[in-house]
Order: structure tokens, then C-alpha cells, then sequence
């Protein structure tokens, strides 16, 4: 019964994988989750009420009011009751209103008005889930923090094959069962993350910097937020930021301020410590005060090195609490990282390679290796950033276990 006191709201759109949404209804259920359902109007062409009524043990939602009684059925209510609003399946149409605020049925208001995780299950033909305008709605949920189970692959309703099948009800109740049993672990424990690159000024106008996104450093601080944790995220300029409610985030620029800003908050005491950032190695020795203009001639810039953060919080570490670095890797990708580890005194270090498709900078996917000091690592094969975060979470857990908190 891991789901057992949990309120979930499962929206159901007009798909041929509704019939899916039956069984998923049925594990959920068995698992001690209260299941409310929401359709589309549609939804209902390919699923009856009746069953989904039968199966959740509530009446069916798919107006704002019951057009018998006249009873309201309140959006915001709706949203304030769930722990987790589910939508599968959910259509090519939903999912870009979704991304674009639209609320013309009550399973999109309820979306707009839920303060609990999202979880989306897209289901749809192969060229409609590939088409950008797609790709670019599931992109911007992801970035809100949406979490979208990805699709699966095999034959089609159109009789097609491709990517676009709803995944299976076992594998999104397992989802769910992740995401919703995990709140609460890291309670009363004070955790800081680095995230997204730095720039470094040449002149008022350039800098040096690199393709940090700050998803996977975001995707982080929001599991590590969610599992109760009190985060504080130290970000360069970033293009995505942690969206879990509490997390703080301390802006800075360059690799200097990512030094100083993390070396305090790792002063005023962490028993978890992430250093995603991509943060530069060298920075301009004497950066211009004002615009450098070309004059036809080759140009030399004196570059030289940064503080190394994770060194310094590594040499003065406390005994107690975990740190763990991160790893980008072009070459000789294990042994660097296993050098890295122990050179800067962590407790684990993830290592992603850029020979790896999907891994690393600006996707939304990645696939990593977990090592620990003691010489055990863990291969996270190519997953979403917030399944791989959670991937993280868990081994800084288990790491955790023997230490006290600060
Ligand atoms: O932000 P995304 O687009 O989602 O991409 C994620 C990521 C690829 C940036 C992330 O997964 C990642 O690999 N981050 C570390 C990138 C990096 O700088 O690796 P490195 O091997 O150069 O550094 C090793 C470790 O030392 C890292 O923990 C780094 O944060 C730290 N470091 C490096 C230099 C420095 N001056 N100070 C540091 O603390």
C-alpha cells in the first residue's frame, strides 16, 4: 500500500489509450490512493463514466456543474485536494494548452489552478507526438516542472509504428509511487546546490561561458526540495530554475561570486552539498573596463584559473554530511572522474560524458554514472533529468544514513 492516504486526480483526455486509464485506475486504487476523475468530453467517446466511476469509487467529473442537480464542481478544490494530478492519457491538443494557459474544460482549469505535482502520459500518432509544436509544449512543461512520462515505442491505433504509444499503466503507477513516497525523507536537513554556468567578463560586453542550462542542477534542488529538504540553490545565469516551492536561489555571474556565495552558505552549515555547475576554469586576467575594438590585428587574452569551489569546500570540509560533484567528461571519462572524487575530497561524483547522445548540456535527458568513494557506482541508463535527479537523491540518501545532520 505505498500509496495509501494519497489524493490523486486523474485527468482523462479523448485518446484511444483511455482504456488504459481503467487499469491504471485500478493499481493506483489497490495501492491505497483516493482516485478522483476528471474527462474531457471527448475522453468519453472512448472510456464510459460508468466504468471509471466503478473502478475510482467517485462520481465522474467532467463538467463544471452537474447538469441534474446543478452541483458545482470547483476547479480550485479539485486542485487543493490532490497530492498528484495525473493526466493519461493526454492528447497532442491538451498538452499544448496546457503549455499555453489555455482553460476551456474543467481538466485544464483544475490544471491551472493545481498546486501539487503534474504528471503527464502523452498519447498520440507518431508524427503528431514528433511534430515541434509538441516537442515545444512537452519542453515548456518540463521546464515548469511538469513531469511527462515519456511515450513509448510499437504499434499504433493508425496502424503505424512509432513513438507515441501511452506508456504502460504499471510502469506510470510506478512512477507515481516514486514521486509521491519519497516527500518527507530528507525533513530537517539543510542541502546547497550549484547550478548553471558562469560568465566570465573579457569587456563590458563578452564573456566566456558554456552551455549549462541548469536543468539537471534544477532538477535536483526540486527532489531534494521535495523530499523535505531546505534548499539553497547558487545559480550563474541560467536558463531554467528549480520551480519547487521554497527553494531559494542565490543569482550570481562569474566564477568568483559562485566561489564566495558558496563557500558562505556552506558556512552556515549543509549535510548536503551538490555541485552541479558548469563553472569556468579560467576567467580573463584583466578584463577591459570598456568596449575592445578590432583592429584588424590577431588578438592574445591572458586567461587565468579560477578558485576551484568543490576543492575548497572539499579541503575544508565537515566530517559529517555528503558532498557530491559532478564530472564532465570529452575523454578518459572514468578514470578523470575517479580522480576528481578523491582529489577534491567528495563523497560521490556523477560523471557525464559528452560522447554520450541526450547526456549532458541543455537536453532534457541524461545518462550518467554514480560513483562513491568506497568504490561502488551505479549506471543511471538515458532517462529524464528529474528521474536521474531522483537516481542522485537516492545514493546522497543512502550516503546519508550513517551521518548526523548540522
Ligand atoms: O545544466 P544542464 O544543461 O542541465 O547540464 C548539466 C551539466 C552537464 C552542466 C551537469 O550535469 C554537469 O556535468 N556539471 C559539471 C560540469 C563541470 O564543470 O564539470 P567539471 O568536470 O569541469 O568539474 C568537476 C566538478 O568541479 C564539478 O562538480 C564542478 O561543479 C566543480 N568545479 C569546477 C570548477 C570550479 N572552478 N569549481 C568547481 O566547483
Amino acid at each position: 500500500m505505498q500509496l495509501k492516504g494519497k489524493h490523486i486526480l486523474l485527468g482523462i483526455t479523448g485518446s484511444i489509450a483511455a482504456y488504459k486509464a481503467a487499469l491504471l485506475t485500478r493499481l493506483l486504487v489497490k495501492e491505497g490512493a483516493e482516485v478522483k476523475v476528471i474527462m474531457t468530453s471527448s475522453a468519453r467517446q472512448f472510456i464510459t463514466p460508468l466504468t471509471m466511476a466503478t473502478l475510482s469509487r467517485n462520481p465522474i467529473l467532467v463538467e463544471f456543474f452537474d447538469p441534474e442537480n446543478g452541483q458545482w464542481n470547483s476547479h480550485v478544490s479539485l486542485g487543493l485536494w490532490a497530492d498528484l494530478y495525473l493526466i493519461a492519457p493526454a492528447s497532442a491538443n491538451t498538452i499544448s494548452k496546457m503549455a499555453y494557459g489555455i482553460a476551456d474544460n474543467l481538466l485544464l482549469t483544475t490544471y491551472l489552478s493545481a498546486r501539487c505535482p503534474v504528471m503527464v502520459a502523452p498519447a498520440m500518432d507518431l508524427d503528431m507526438y514528433a511534430h515541434p509544436a509538441t516537442q515545444q509544449s512537452m519542453k515548456v512543461l518540463r521546464e515548469r516542472g511538469v513531469r511527462i512520462v515519456e511515450a513509448a515505442s510499437g504499434e499504433l491505433a493508425s496502424g503505424l509504428d512509432g513513438k507515441g504509444r501511452m506508456e504502460e499503466p504499471e510502469k506510470i503507477a510506478a512512477e507515481v509511487m516514486s514521486l509521491l513516497r519519497k516527500p518527507g525523507t530528507l525533513t530537517g536537513r539543510r542541502a546547497l546546490v550549484t547550478s548553471g554556468p558562469t560568465r566570465e567578463a573579457i569587456d563590458p560586453v563578452r564573456f566566456i561561458s558554456n552551455h549549462s542550462s541548469g536543468k539537471m542542477a534544477s532538477a535536483i534542488a526540486d527532489e531534494l526540495a521535495r523530499r523535505g529538504a531546505a534548499v539553497t540553490v547558487v545559480s550563474g545565469p541560467a536558463s531554467v530554475y528549480p520551480s519547487c516551492p521554497g527553494v531559494e536561489v542565490r543569482k550570481v555571474i562569474s566564477a568568483g561570486e559562485m566561489y564566495e556565495a558558496t563557500v558562505e552558505e556552506y558556512g552556515k552549515g549543509c549535510d548536503i552539498t551538490v555541485l552541479c555547475a558548469a563553472v569556468a576554469d579560467f576567467t580573463p586576467a584583466c578584463p577591459s573596463g570598456t568596449k575592445i575594438k578590432k583592429d584588424g590585428n590577431r588578438m592574445t587574452m591572458e586567461l587565468v584559473p579560477t578558485k576551484d569551489i568543490a576543492a575548497a569546500i572539499g579541503a575544508h570540509r565537515r566530517r559529517e554530511g555528503v558532498i557530491a560533484g559532478f564530472a564532465l567528461e570529452t575523454d578518459h571519462a572514468r578514470e578523470n572522474a575517479l580522480s576528481k572524487l578523491s582529489r577534491k575530497n567528495m563523497d560521490m561524483i556523477v560523471l557525464n560524458s559528452m560522447q554520450d547522445p541526450g547526456a549532458g548540456f541543455g537536453v532534457d535527458t541524461n545518462k550518467v554514472t554514480i560513483f562513491r568513494r568506497d568504490g561502488s557506482f551505479q549506471d543511471v541508463p538515458l532517462e529524464s533529468k528529474p528521474e536521474v535527479a531522483s537516481a542522485i537523491v537516492d545514493n546522497i540518501e543512502q550516503l546519508l544514513g550513517g551521518s548526523e545532520g548540522c
